[in-house]
């Protein structure tokens, strides 16, 4: 969500912080704002919009000092403006302090701060937190360092924060709990952010802070400690593999397509070394529950946006598999209602970013319930990644662009996978050539990457479309889901998912000529659904067909007519993974023609860490 930067040693603060910021940007963007130690004050600057706004400021120029703060906004609390931007300070100006989270007990701490006389200049719950630590610095004189302890001893809420004290110039504290929060070390400089891709140009010697811990920081010394005691934590620095060029756009136009393009290398990764010759399955991260696994009495899959839809795949599979019903549930309503969560259940929780904070509470309340908990994340080390008890990596590398893309189809696989592990453990005969067509959707996502270019000519005659409709029959109920989110989150056209035969049960009273409906075909339910394509043909809809058939009735029916080639004979299951290619390219290709900024819509952020 938000995103935040320190840093402590013997460089130009500001340039390290606004480079790690614009890494983040893709988190958070509607304001932001940096602070750091100029002529013995706290010098801050900030702005509504992004980071590029915030360098044109001509008070910029003047930071450069050596020890500073930096954030970018998403807001909570408060519009996106100047006053509610981060970093925040007390009326004295003695402290600053950056917060990525949510104080949810701030309207306490406000009353009881604006009967002592504080005076707020604005509405967020970041700002309480800053006057709270000022508050009890002057009342407590207590160090820097045991102010803050102290005044997140009294904190309900999330927060990754980093507090700059003017009467301790050589310091940064910093604390978490819940929202994500990170260290690079570096020799005689220490880095602070809330997503390692802000530190890669830096470091890649990374040590995460765990919820409850608080460090205090120097350029070339840091000590950890929990809020709550006084022992001092000793953690293990992990580097980071991944690369630069993978969180650069390079020739792309939008991380959204390099990201699209990137599919085919994506499966690969996903799936090398986990298939083996002899199509065994081996999935490294579930080995030693495997038991567990296959004896639980009840199965649930908990994610958010498009991880749920990955997640609605996933119950196909497994129950396919297993003749079981497996439940699929939003993470913010699981986490209230989870009563038939036991011992004997199995809970998978899927997160791309690892930090989603309703599948992270999820996780929580299975682990109260003594579930297995098992992680399908792509951020490795992320903290659904440390909170899940197992778990299967997804290997898709970085994603920046906000609208979800080669994550959903590596959660695809990674389901696809699993549920073929499955299969093997409890020695259900599935067809050899399940592996066989998962191995080859690489190629075949190539040749769909092909239908770029005719897919942006069908999407010129949508430009102005207002409304969508996707739909879908059994595994393409899902895709049809997504393919629906993708084009809201990006081109703000309102567009819905159906099952295809559930369309005549009300939203056929929206088809006329002005309503494109988007038919995802495939062998399975084939004459099913060319009928439900004829109940919008006849009402004058316009059919944009997706199949994997070529089929001439479908072909006349439809108005436009994206034909996948050599997909036919794939696996219904594996489907899913083809199909979804189009459907990202169309919503791309209409969020560009209209001007769109597809990498950063409007109002979303990639990572939502707050309730
Ligand atoms: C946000 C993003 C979506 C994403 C969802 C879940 O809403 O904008 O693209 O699908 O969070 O994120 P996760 O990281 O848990 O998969």
């Amino acid at each position: 969500m938000c995103g935040i930067v320190g840093y402590i040693g013997n460089k130009k603060s500001s340039d390290i912080i606004m480079s790690g910021l614009k890494r983040l940007e893709y988190r958070g963007y509607d304001s932001a704002g940096i602070s750091s130690f100029e002529d013995g004050i706290i010098f801050t600057s900030k702005c509504k919009g992004k980071i590029s706004d915030l360098e044109k400021l001509p008070s910029i120029k003047n930071h450069k000092n050596y020890i500073g703060i930096g954030h970018t906004r998403w807001a909570t609390h408060g519009e996106p403006n100047e006053t509610n931007a981060h970093p925040h300070h007390d009326s004295n100006n003695n402290f600053s302090l950056i917060h990525n989270g949510i104080i949810e007990n701030h309207y306490s701490i406000k009353e009881y701060l604006i009967n002592q006389g504080v005076n707020f200049k604005s509405d967020t719950d970041t700002e309480v937190l800053v006057q709270f630590i000022s508050y009890l610095y002057d009342k407590k004189k207590l160090s820097f360092y045991e102010t803050v302890k102290l005044a997140l001893q009294e904190v309900v809420g999330t927060y990754g924060i980093v507090v700059m004290c003017k009467n301790e110039p050589n310091k940064l504290v910093a604390a978490k709990n819940g929202s994500p929060l990170l260290m690079g070390i570096g020799k005689d400089e220490k880095f602070l952010a809330s997503d390692v891709s802000a530190l890669l140009d830096y470091t890649r010697n990374i040590l995460y802070l765990e919820d409850g811990e608080i460090a205090q920081i120097e350029a070339d010394s840091y000590k950890i400690n929990h809020i709550n005691h006084e022992n001092e934590i000793i953690k293990d620095i992990k580097e980071i593999e991944f690369t630069l060029d993978q969180i650069e756009k390079g020739h792309y136009k939008h991380f959204m397509l390099k990201e699209i393009f990137e599919q085919p290398n994506a499966v690969k990764d996903a799936i090398r070394g986990r298939i083996n010759n002899s199509n065994v399955v081996k999935l490294g991260g579930v080995l030693d529950y495997t038991d567990r696994i296959l004896n639980a009495e009840n199965i649930f899959i908990t994610a958010c946006g498009t991880s749920w839809h990955a997640a609605q795949i996933g119950s196909y599979l497994l129950e396919d598999i297993l003749k079981k019903p497996v439940k699929v549930e939003y993470a913010s309503e699981f986490r209230y209602r989870n009563k038939s969560v036991n011992e004997k259940s199995l809970v998978i929780a899927i997160s791309q970013s690892g930090e989603t904070a309703d599948t992270l509470a999820a996780v929580k309340k299975a682990k109260d319930k003594n579930a297995l908990t098992l992680g399908i994340v792509n951020v490795v080390g992320s903290t659904i990644a440390r909170e899940t008890e197992c778990g299967i990596y997804m290997h898709a590398g970085p994603e920046i662009g906000v609208a979800s893309t080669k994550a959903f189809t590596i959660q695809v696989v990674i389901l696809v996978l699993f549920s073929n592990l499955i299969a093997q453990k409890l020695n259900i005969k599935k067809s050899k050539s399940y592996l066989d067509n998962l191995k080859k959707v690489p190629q075949l996502i190539s040749e769909i990457l092909k239908l770029s270019d005719k897919i942006f000519e069908i999407s010129k005659e949508f430009v102005n479309a207002t409304n969508f409709l996707y739909l879908g029959r059994g595994y393409q109920f899902p895709v049809a889901l997504e393919g629906a989110l993708k084009l809201k989150e990006i081109s703000y056209i309102h567009a819905e998912g159906y099952p295809a035969a559930e369309m005549k049960h009300g939203p056929i009273a929206l088809i006329d000529d002005k309503m494109p409906v988007v038919a995802i075909v495939t062998k399975n339910g084939f004459d099913k659904i060319l009928s439900n394509i004829q109940e919008v043909k006849s009402r004058g809809g316009k059919i944009i067909s997706i199949t994997t058939i070529d089929s001439d009735t479908l072909r006349n029916i439809s108005d436009y007519y994206i034909y996948l080639d050599n997909c036919s004979d794939i696996h219904n299951a594996i489907t899913p993974l083809l199909t979804s290619i189009p459907l990202q390219l169309l919503a791309y290709h209409i969020a560009v023609l209209k001007g769109c900024n597809v990498d950063q819509p409007r109002n979303l952020a990639k990572s939502v860490t707050v309730e």
